[in-house]
């Protein structure tokens, strides 16, 4: 058995005083990992799905460093669409890994290893465009490849990445903030895997969610610095004020994946 604690979007800045929208990312964050190291058990590790920083900067990856040191369990990163992989790899302590995509692609694509990971085969993707092309994401053919091939088909196997497959029922989330081939990439994990996908994990949307899709479980958890909302119908994604301290308590046994939402309340944003 795994426990896993799934964050996401912490959004750091340069410094301790970058607020937004009203909220301090930085003191959320500590927070944050207070309260996951308050639990009444010790996680094997956790994971952000990206955004880890609001803008590329080393200050704000040595912060977020800093802050995180403080965890007890090892950490993962995924790279989102306000990250940069090479300062991420410079700053940030990751637990062990294997890249399946060479480091000088520039893409965060790697498998877990070490331990109790051996269970599952747990992978991390990058899905990120050029910020100009906008705050939706693609998963390169490469990438897909290097993760089917990785597939022994012959554990559960788990997935980690920034953007969400498929769509969750809101206008403006479903019109830019997926993975643009994301029914392509479930449709080959689930080719591959048949009943042993325990689940695509995800961040981005600000937004606790929960998806079945083609045949595919997903999860994604809020953000610490601010949730979005996600009217039906919404043309425009906006924040909402006051947000709780997200987190997502993943346990995957031999035959499930369980998914326990924490949505913990904070004051004190400075
Ligand atoms: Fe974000």
């Amino acid at each position: 058995m795994l426990e896993v604690i799934h964050i996401s979007d912490t959004h750091f800045g340069p410094d301790r005083s970058l607020m937004i929208r009203g909220a301090n990312p930085c003191v959320r964050s500590i927070a944050l990992v207070e309260a996951i190291n308050a639990l009444p058990f010790t996680p094997d590790w956790v994971v952000h799905t990206g955004d880890v920083v609001n803008e590329p900067n080393p200050h704000a990856y040595a912060l977020a460093a800093e802050v995180f040191s403080s965890c007890k369990a090892p950490l993962y990163f995924v790279a989102g669409n306000h990250d940069d992989v090479a300062m991420m790899r410079e700053h940030l302590h990751f637990g062990p890994y294997q890249l399946l995509i060479p480091e000088s692609d520039g893409q965060l694509c790697y498998r877990l290893t070490g331990g109790k990971n051996e269970a599952v085969e747990f992978f991390v993707v990058d899905g990120r465009v050029r910020p100009e092309e906008g705050p939706h994401g693609f998963l390169s053919e490469n990438q897909i490849a290097a993760v089917i091939n990785h597939i022994s088909g012959e554990k559960p196997v788990a997935v980690f990445i920034h953007y969400p497959l498929s769509p969750i029922g809101s206008a403006w989330i479903d019109g830019h903030l997926l993975l643009e081939n994301g029914p392509r990439f479930r449709d080959a994990l689930s080719g591959k895997t048949g009943n042993q996908l325990r689940g695509v994990f995800s961040g981005h949307l600000h937004r606790g969610i929960q998806v079945f899709s083609g045949g595919v479980f997903q999860s994604g958890v809020s953000s610490p610095a601010g949730e979005f909302t996600a009217g039906p119908d919404d043309d425009f994604c906006d924040f909402l004020p006051g947000g709780l301290l997200p987190f997502n308590h993943l346990t995957f046994t031999a035959d499930a994946t369980m998914v326990k939402s924490y949505a913990l309340p904070f004051e004190g944003d400075a």
